[in-house]
């Protein structure tokens, strides 16, 4: 297959085809995403819940991130490769940030995301036009999941909406060529899209109305533990059958619904 650039993204997103992204945390999977359709591999700090067992992703290191991205580098052939820059790592500095950023295209990726507006707009521009490739991350921001009082639904009200349409404004004239809605109302998510017409707009928990859909790997496999959340969907459970699917099926099952309008259904995965 084609190898996966930000023009053919943007292409593809311009043709009205819906963008599919997982994360992906080691190189086995990463050739099981791709040859299953998946356009974008997130070496999501979701691995300081799925991988290293912590309750939030607030511990996770850049040396962490390093390696895995390093790993799904290995195994990807085709497929979009971003990688979260962890909490720590990028909020002191511009220079700060590029200096992890690096670290991460070092260990293959092609995009870092980093979570958060406001003050950051001066950190996306100076990635951006240092050649690094930048998506942004609002709506829940689980690096701040302290400060924001809990895992719940951003922007409900209309003021709480205006502040993350003029965050998502102000990173894409920073540069930001992507940017990541979580648990945030459908009528935001199809705002902000509408908003940027450049912008990739990747939604969890966001609607069915942005460029594209994310969800952690292990919550579409239906094997993270404890409670799920609304947004997610058990890929590998078939309707009115004992017999789930298996892995290839179930990621092929998420690109198939999401390629054809089946996946996020709002009345379902919506708020
Ligand atoms: O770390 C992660 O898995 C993420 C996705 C939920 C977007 O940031
Ligand atoms: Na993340």
């Amino acid at each position: 297959r084609q190898a996966m650039s930000l023009p053919r993204l943007r292409d593809l997103a311009a043709r009205g085809e819906k963008l599919t992204m997982l994360t992906c945390y080691d190189a086995t999977f990463a050739r099981v995403l791709e040859d299953a359709g998946v356009e974008i591999l997130l070496v999501g700090d979701s691995l300081g819940n799925v991988i290293q067992g912590d309750t939030s992703t607030v511990p996770v290191a850049l040396v962490d991130m390093e390696y895995h991205t390093r790993c799904v580098a290995r195994g990807k052939r085709s497929a979009w490769l971003v990688a979260d820059l962890p909490f720590g790592a990028y909020e002191r500095s511009p220079e700060q940030a590029f200096d992890s950023a690096v670290k991460l295209m070092r260990a293959g990726a092609q995009m870092v995301k980093l979570e958060g507006g406001g003050v950051l707009v001066d950190t996306v521009r100076f990635l951006t036009e240092r050649g690094i490739p930048v998506c942004a991350h609002l709506g829940l921001t689980p690096q701040r999941v302290h400060a924001l009082g809990g895992f719940r639904v951003q922007g409900r009200d209309d003021a709480g909406a205006a502040v993350l349409r003029a965050d998502a404004k102000a990173m894409a004239e920073a540069g930001a060529a992507m940017l990541v809605l979580e648990l945030v109302p459908s009528s935001v998510g199809r705002q902000i899209t509408e908003d940027n017409p450049g912008l990739l707009t990747i939604g969890i928990g966001a609607g069915a109305s942005t460029s594209g859909q994310v969800l952690v790997l292990h919550d579409l496999l239906g094997i993270t533990p404890g409670k799920r959340p609304r947004f997610v969907r058990d890929f590998t459970h078939v309707p009115g059958s004992e017999v789930g699917l298996g892995i290839r099926d179930a990621v092929r099952t998420y690109v198939d619904d999401v390629k054809a309008l089946r996946f996020p259904d709002e009345s379902i995965h919506g708020f």
